[in-house]
């Protein structure tokens, strides 16, 4: 089975609306759509959608977080979450008739110190469990920034693969216990290391650096470019078809996904690389959010190319 954290859980609305979004105007909403989000959600639905048994844990919270679970149930998600205080966020997501969305994200509402402490404590069973872990997003106020580096270490001692897609202090903090894996994008790439990365020999250069620290698998989501996969079997660049974007987010946490059940299908690194690109770029082809059609990923299977660069 494969777990994923969310412990900045959100109900996310998709507003569609006629004509451009324009500060400072009435605005009807032609569409309303609401999913359980924050990343590691996005990501449950996908790995329910390729047809792998999955557990979400993490915080939920109030009338909103029962509405989370309650979607989740709906999509044939088993969840187990800690059960908190505070309501749980929302986030919402404008797409206006030129394809452009604006997003506003609340950041969370404060979580308590016994409320981690128990969330630790559950997740020790949860690991006994699974086989493959995913850790994604942001987390609200009251987490400290070194939770994921806890939650990694626990995984390791249980000999389990966790996946690590985080930004800022968090993936920072995070990749000192050693991920199996992580998938910055290029710009989460130069935050971790301080640089600037101009050119594919710099993405290279970074990703192996990461990569002969001790993390197993690094892999670089360069958006319609692909994705650059360093592991032991050297460093690979994939590439999907050119294909018709209808809406770009949730691509990163659909090649999550896609690792984790590569993974817990035993595909090698590079089999993981192909099928994660097959299915994020098919997440591209749709508007909600984590989600994807089977013809689509297929179709774009056969068009990928796999290129060995060492
Ligand atoms: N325009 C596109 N065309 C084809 N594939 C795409 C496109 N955009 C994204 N993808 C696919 O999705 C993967 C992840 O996308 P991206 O690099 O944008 O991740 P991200 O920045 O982490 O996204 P997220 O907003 O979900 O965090 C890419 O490696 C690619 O396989
Ligand atoms: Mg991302």
């Amino acid at each position: 089975m494969i777990t994923t954290v969310t412990l900045n859980v959100s109900v996310d609305k998709a507003y569609k609306i006629k004509g451009s979004n324009e500060s400072g105007k009435v605005m009807r909403v032609l569409e309303c759509n609401n999913t359980a989000g924050g990343k590691g959600l996005n990501v449950s639905r996908v790995i329910s959608l390729c047809k792998e048994d999955i557990l979400a844990t993490g915080f939920v919270g109030g009338h909103c977080g029962a509405l989370a679970e309650e979607l989740l149930e709906k999509d044939n998600i088993s969840s187990q979450f800690i059960h908190v205080k505070s309501e749980t966020r929302n986030c919402i997501n404008i797409l206006d008739e030129n394809n452009i969305s604006t997003e506003f994200l609340e950041s969370g509402a404060p979580i308590s110190e016994e409320e981690v402490n128990t969330f630790i404590k559950e997740f020790d069973d949860i690991i006994d469990k699974s086989n493959i872990i995913t850790i994604s997003g942001s987390v609200p106020k009251g987490v400290p920034s070194n939770i994921y580096a806890t939650l990694i270490e626990m995984i390791k001692l249980k000999n389990k693969k966790v996946i690590l897609d985080a930004s800022g202090e968090l993936l920072q903090e995070g990749i000192k216990a050693l991920p199996t894996m992580i998938k910055p994008n290029s710009e989460e790439m130069e935050s971790l290391l301080g640089v600037s990365i101009n050119n594919e020999e710099e993405v290279i250069e970074s990703a192996v650096k990461l990569h002969e620290n001790g993390i197993e698998i690094v892999v670089v989501s360069l958006g319609k470019d692909g994705a650059l996969l360093v592991c032991k079997d050297g460093v690979y660049h994939g590439r999907p078809p050119k294909i018709e974007v209808v809406n770009t987010v949730g691509c990163g946490d659909s090649m999550v996904a896609a690792f984790a059940v590569g993974l817990e299908r035993g595909y090698s690194s590079i089999e993981c690389l192909k099928y994660a690109i097959s299915i994020s770029a098919a997440n591209a082809l749709t508007f909600s959010t984590g989600s994807f059609k089977e013809e689509d990923a297929d179709r774009i299977f056969k068009d990928i190319t796999i290129e060995k660069i060492r």
